[in-house]
């Protein structure tokens, strides 16, 4: 069964707050939308596997660990674009793959316009990130696309979900982990988060 993580950090919720709020101008959208998915890294990236290393001290020799498995960041365009900064921050050595879905405004069904992941597989762990999970179907279609590619261990990072994209993504993929900062009520009758947010894509890049 999928992992659901919804963050109850205090720093979360209040970043949050202005992130919903209408009057958030895009600059500070963006920054926030960047500091909430560096928060949430730190629960998404718990059970990374670590290998020992030596290392020198000032002092001595002793045992470290550094990062075992490669990581891989997809963000889902647009929106999720603006979860990669956060993230690679703390992860630096990670590789970044984009893929490109929208929802159909009267099916609200996912379309595929762009994958940028090379022929076979390039790292042991996928994150994807996007901001909105609603009905899950573009969730849905990223987790179809990355299994195709070959990826074995995949979670998601979102900001905020709506209970219907939790559900849809945990009964078709329940090996796919979930992390986010708030589930919402419900979703209404064109496919938006209530209270949600509005289109993370528009308030992100100044659109719509
Ligand atoms: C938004 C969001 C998700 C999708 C979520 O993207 O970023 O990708 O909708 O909805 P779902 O769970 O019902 O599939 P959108 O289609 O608005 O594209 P954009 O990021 O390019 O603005
Ligand atoms: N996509 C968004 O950007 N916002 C929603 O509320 C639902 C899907």
């Amino acid at each position: 069964m999928a992992k659901v993580y919804v963050s109850d950090h205090p720093l979360v919720k209040h970043k949050l707050t202005h992130l919903r709020d209408k009057d958030t101008d895009p600059k500070k959208f963006r920054e926030l939308i960047r500091e909430i998915t560096l928060l949430l890294a730190y629960e998404a990236t718990r059970d990374l596997e670590v290998a020992p290393t030596k290392v020198e001290t000032p002092l001595t020799t002793t045992v470290g660990y550094k990062l075992k498995e490669p990581i891989g960041l997809i963000p889902i365009l647009r929106a999720g674009l603006g979860m990669v900064e956060g993230i690679w921050e703390m992860i630096p050595s990670a590789e970044v793959w984009h893929i490109g879905l929208f929802r159909d405004e009267q099916t609200l069904r996912p379309v595929a316009y762009y994958n940028r992941l090379p022929i076979h597989p390039t790292v042991s762990v996928c994150l994807f990130l996007d901001p909105m999970l609603a009905t899950g179907g573009s969730a849905v279609k990223t987790v179809e696309i990355l299994k195709a590619w070959g990826a074995r261990r995949i979670k998601f990072m979102g900001l905020i979900a709506a209970p219907e994209g939790i559900e849809a993504l945990s009964t078709q993929h329940p090996d796919v982990d979930i992390y986010v900062a708030a589930v919402d009520e419900h979703l209404n009758e064109i496919g938006y988060i209530v209270p949600g947010l509005g289109d993370a894509g528009d308030r992100q890049f100044g659109t719509g």
